[in-house]
């Protein structure tokens, strides 16, 4: 195999373990960087759902506190507020939710899926378990889920969730009896679960990616081609010209042609000295002529 051969396979195989590495390695970067986008972006949305519940039991409450004697309002209910709120953000945000989930809740609407009484069990069972982050497919794509587990522990909340005599006769009016009660002291009755879309981050990631990994590629290429033109002036092409002049020379065919010498490197003082032992040949055979 010629010199070309050598240099451009083992170049090429040290690219091709070398992409394949960084391709490995950057993928999971890439691709954790862009989990970690959308469970901020999870977490904002449960920091603002808990700000506004806080908002709800501290500014609201109070100030409907006369009205809500004669009349029930779910606008002072914190879960209420939450919810609502975040449903008019899904609409500008449409496969944005927030959900508090319970296994036995006051409003049907907010009874858990039988995936989300799963993570609840699972809060349940490990009181210092904080966060529970779950994916799962749907049509519209992957979607994450930051849960936070929802415990009781405020007594003043069994006012309306322990048994229907402590709670407002309006609000039973309106809910019923039957839901939502039987919650105690330090339960973990339900769990805040947000969803958020992967697929804009991931699509971000996946384009981030094969630019990278394109312009590796294209940079590796621009860097062969130059060597390999390198390569071939500045040394195949002096090297084939003064093998040529060597076998010439064996053969007694080479007359006075010497190499034209050119440059400083290592093969222009090969030529030199390709020069110079021709020479030395040539009137050591001329003194034996003689
Ligand atoms: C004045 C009565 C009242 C008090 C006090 C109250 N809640 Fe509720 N809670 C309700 C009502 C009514 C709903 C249903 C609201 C709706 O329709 O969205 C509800 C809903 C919820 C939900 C959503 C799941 C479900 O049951 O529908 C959670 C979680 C919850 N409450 C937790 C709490 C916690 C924690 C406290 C104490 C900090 C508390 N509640 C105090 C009346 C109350």
């Amino acid at each position: 195999m010629g010199l070309r051969g050598k240099f451009n396979i083992s170049l090429f195989g040290v690219f091709l373990i070398g992409l394949v590495l960084l391709s490995v390695f950057s993928w999971q970067i890439i691709r954790d960087n862009a989990r970690t986008e959308v469970i901020n972006e999870a977490q904002l949305i449960t920091a603002e759902a808990i700000a506004v519940r806080g908002y709800t039991v501290n500014e609201i409450q109070p100030l409907l506190a006369e009205q809500s004697k004669s009349r029930f309002l779910p606008h002072t209910i914190p879960a209420f507020a939450a919810t609502s709120t975040q449903r008019d953000f899904s609409k500008t945000f449409p496969n944005y939710s927030y959900k508090e989930a319970a296994l036995n809740p006051t409003n049907p609407g907010h009874r858990a899926s039988p995936e989300e009484a799963a993570i609840i069990e699972e809060f349940r069972k490990d009181l210092t378990k904080k966060t529970i982050i779950t994916t799962r497919e749907t049509p519209a794509g992957t979607v994450l889920s930051v849960s936070r587990p929802m415990q009781i522990t405020n007594g003043a909340c069994l006012s309306c969730h322990s048994v229907p005599s402590a709670a407002p006769a309006s609000m039973i009016d309106v809910y019923g009896p039957a839901n939502g009660f039987g919650w105690t002291l330090n339960e973990v009755i339900g769990a805040q679960i947000v969803t958020v879309p992967m697929h804009v981050a991931l699509n971000r990631a996946n384009s981030i990616f094969v630019t990278f990994i394109g312009g590796v590629v294209l940079i590796f290429a621009v860097v062969m081609v130059l060597l390999n033109i390198l390569l071939h002036f500045a040394v195949i092409r002096p090297i084939r010209a003064m093998s040529d002049m060597a076998v010439k020379v064996s053969t007694g065919e080479a007359g006075d042609a010497e190499f034209v010498v050119s440059g400083k490197d290592e093969i222009s003082s090969l030529a030199q000295s390709f020069n110079r032992l021709k020479r030395s040949l040539s009137s050591a055979m001329k003194m034996l002529e003689t």
